[in-house]
């Protein structure tokens, strides 16, 4: 043989050296669950060791991740039912919970990069990311709203506006608005590539945002979102997005989709995201609950092969927990 590829698995002094991905808290940004009230940390039970904290808690973890290296976090509103209705009209309230949540977290720690989820869903009495109209959700209307919400949350202070719902045209109506009003360095974060995906349900339960089961309401997202079966769409949707105005791109989910990643990266030069989403932070926490896999170890391989395939960065569930792990 003149070959031994086991040379460089010896120890890990050599595996060390010349190691491919890494992950560190760079990598890392902590999507955050917000509800109203003061003193409240609720664990979200689909979601066990995550929590829906209300905006005083909010700010001890915003504390917390940026002691441990995270310095960006992706906001999102659980909104009570009172305030939905099928056009959004809370999510574009200067007072609304996202508005005050984006400014407590800019009050706490200036430094801090907040992004914020854009999208009707928590804000729909129909659990649906744009307006309904006989049953179907409609684009443009959806996408006039989307951007009165982007620019409500500039205005609130955020540094980049997070849209996840998927419609036509919505990042060059939202870059259209905050340039004409003066947010020029409120960046976009699109996410692209979005698939109609069954790994978001404990997300669903964390909001209570899913879509409901009436009549004359689509049961699912997929007039939106990506069928899981396409790759070619995936390049599409996102270099429309980068011409439009993007400023990051995202792949969502992730483990399911690191092919993707990888085409993004072969074909895009602007910082990729991935979502490790809610199902797939469950998946992980009920097999180790079992006792069939070795949390931890599982943990820091998902994220690793997330780094590898391409991710720039990786909002995850696990960013505290793994970001604590890396200190050890
Ligand atoms: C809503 C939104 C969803 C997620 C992020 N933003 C759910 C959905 O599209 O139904 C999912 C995140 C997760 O599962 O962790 N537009």
């Amino acid at each position: 043989m003149l070959k031994r590829n086991r040379r460089l698995r010896t120890n890990e002094a050599i595996r060390s050296l010349v190691r491919e991905s890494l992950v560190t808290p760079d990598d890392f940004q902590a999507p955050l669950f917000v509800v109203e009230g003061s003193g409240i940390k609720q664990e979200i039970a689909s979601m066990p060791g995550y929590y829906r904290y209300s905006l005083d808690l909010l700010k001890n973890e915003v504390q917390e991740l940026w002691s441990l290296g995270i310095k960006s976090v992706l906001l999102f509103v659980k909104v009570e039912a009172k305030l939905k209705d099928n056009r959004g009209t809370e999510a574009i309230n200067p007072n609304g919970l996202m508005q005050r949540a984006i400014k407590a977290v800019k009050e706490t720690l200036p430094e801090m990069i907040v992004m914020t989820d854009v999208a009707l869903d928590p804000y729909s009495e129909f659990g649906h990311d744009g307006i309904i109209e006989n049953g179907e959700v409609l684009n443009d209307p959806s996408v006039e709203v989307l951007a009165k919400m982007a620019l409500s949350h500039a205005e609130a202070g955020a540094d980049f506006v997070a849209p996840s719902d998927m419609m036509d045209g919505r990042i060059l109506a939202m870059r259209n608005i905050l340039e004409q009003n003066s947010f020029f360095n409120t960046g976009i974060m699109s996410y692209s590539a979005k698939y109609a995906s069954a790994f978001y349900g404990p997300f669903r339960d964390a909001l209570d945002s899913a879509p409901v089961d009436a009549q004359d309401i689509p049961k699912d997202k997929k007039t939106y979102q990506m069928d899981p079966s396409n790759r070619d769409e995936a390049i599409r949707e996102t270099l429309m997005d980068i011409d439009e105005g993007a400023d990051i791109v995202m792949v969502k989910p992730g483990l399911c989709y690191l092919d993707i990643v990888r085409d993004l990266k072969n074909n895009v030069n602007v910082p990729i995201s991935v979502y490790q989403v809610s199902g797939e932070y469950s998946m992980i926490k009920a097999a180790a609950e079992k006792g069939w896999l070795d949390h931890d170890a599982v943990v820091m391989e998902q994220l690793t092969a997330i780094k590898r395939a391409g991710a720039d960065f990786i909002s995850t569930y696990f960013a505290k927990y793994a970001a604590k792990l890396l200190q050890r």
